[in-house]
């Protein structure tokens, strides 16, 4: 997002009900990858149904300046890679605007590479921790040449002339990081391995995979996984087919639930199990989800998502579950507020350093919309009002922050009065149809 660019602030409207049939567009994680394992593969890789939000803009951005050549082609997009152990310098800091994954994967990647790259970004992203990756990147032998306090943006890194491959355990449950420090691993000589005791999104190691590198995953009794990487290999570009992202679906999901007299198809959702959190929390809560026409493509699972209003029940969500939801609490902190009874969130610190201060941001804003709750340091208790009465009538900030913004202007569809955001420019970082989408199935949104 350009930083200069107006505000743009909006009011979401209650409405009647929604009705329609859509698909939503690629994954964010699978598109930023695409773009990352394009670069590193020898040849073609061509990518349909990639996500076309600034986050991946910025990634494709920095995969060009590596070395890619990236062009689109009709509906694909045809990364001719450098090959792995090959990429160039780059000429300019690598800008990664609002996207902690296209800086943290880069990072790593290019940790161990004998040149030096500066990662900057937008104030949310420059706000937020890049020690995890850091940390790790130093013991692969990377030089940190400069930092703001306290390892934040902009930073400057250089990779050592001989890498070692490192063991690491991941000290967080973070997907970032143990993508990071195998995208480092892969110009290292030798087995990189990265220990994971909480399972957390596996695109980064099915891809690899599924570009030819050797990857050895294994799983101890205690569910710690061990994904151990042969470094130096050479990864060759194929065909991409970048499915729904489950993360956008989400606020169609909820708003299907909580606006009364709803209907909706949502088509090609990834359903993969380490992203499909919110669906198992939803339907504990009684949300009316059909999941129907499900098939495996490109490796992973599909389905198309049947969503009607449903009479959404309270309940405590474990925190073993909060890796495979983390980007879904402010959706269903939004649908807690319409449920009967409390809903609790266990375990969910990790929101206080997402593009936002989630569990803050989340909090101000359902009490700014008449939604009773607790703000634990790592928990949320929200008191559900399924009469809907007091609730919305609130302006919420969205601190650059696309799901605060998206979520609450779910919210307001449901309520019973508007809800205003501060600023909805921030959505197209992730989702750019999001307002034309919502529009279509019937929402009523106008400039606050
Ligand atoms: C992502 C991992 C998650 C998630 C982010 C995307 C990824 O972050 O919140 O939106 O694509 O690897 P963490 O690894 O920090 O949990």
């Amino acid at each position: 997002m350009n930083p200069a660019a107006k505000k743009c602030p909006l009011k979401s409207n209650p409405v009647g009900a929604l009705a329609g049939d859509v698909e939503i567009p690629g994954d964010k994680s699978i598109s930023h990858r695409s773009a990352i394992f394009g670069l590193l593969a020898v040849g073609e890789t061509k990518i349909t149904h990639l996500l076309e939000s600034e986050d991946v803009l910025n990634s494709l951005y920095a995969a060009r300046a590596l070395g890619a050549l990236v062009r689109r082609d009709g509906d694909q997009w045809i990364i001719k890679g450098a090959g792995n152990g090959a990429l160039l310098e780059p000429e300019k800091d690598l800008d990664f605007g609002n996207s902690g994954t296209g800086c943290r994967l880069f990072m790593g990647l290019l940790g161990t590479y004998d040149f030096p790259s500066t990662f900057i970004g937008d104030a949310s992203l420059s706000s937020r921790p890049m020690n995890r990756i850091l940390d790790p990147l130093q013991l692969f032998g990377t030089q940190i040449i400069s930092q703001q306090a306290d390892g934040r943006l902009p930073i400057t890194i250089r990779g050592p002339e001989f890498a070692a491959p490192v063991e690491y355990r991941v000290p967080m449950a973070s997907a970032q990081v143990k993508s990071a420090v195998l995208l480092a691993g892969l110009n290292a000589p030798g087995i990189t391995s990265v220990i994971e005791p909480v399972m957390t999104r596996d695109h980064t190691e099915k891809m690899l995979t599924g570009f030819g590198a050797s990857v050895e995953i294994s799983t101890g009794a205690d569910g710690v996984r061990t994904i151990a990487l042969e470094g130096q290999c050479t990864l060759t570009g194929g065909e991409i087919h970048v499915p729904g992202d489950p993360s956008s679906a989400a606020f169609l999901i909820v708003a299907g639930l909580i606006v009364p007299d709803s209907k909706i198809t949502i088509r090609d959702v990834l359903m993969n199990p380490t992203r499909t959190g919110l669906i198992t929390t939803l339907l504990e809560m009684e949300a009316k989800i059909e999941i129907i026409n499900q098939r495996v493509s490109g490796g992973e699972k599909l389905a198309d998502l049947v969503v009607s209003t449903s009479e959404l029940k309270g309940v405590i969500v474990p925190g073993e579950r909060s890796a495979s939801m983390i980007d879904e609490y402010p959706i269903l902190a939004v649908a807690a507020a319409f449920a009967e009874g409390e809903t609790t969130m266990l375990d969910v610190a990790e929101l206080r350093v997402k593009e936002s201060d989630r569990l803050s941001a989340v909090a101000n804003g359902l009490k700014a919309n008449g939604v009773k709750l607790v703000e634990g340091r790592d928990f949320l208790i929200v008191e559900g009002n399924p009469q809907r009465h007091g609730l919305g009538g609130g302006r919420v900030e969205t601190s650059h922050d696309h799901r605060i913004a998206m979520s609450f202007l779910v919210m307001g569809m449901a309520a019973g009065e508007p809800v205003c955001i501060d600023d909805c420019n921030i959505i197209a970082t992730s989702f750019p149809q999001f307002l034309q989408l919502m529009g279509d199935l019937g929402a009523n949104m106008e400039p606050a």
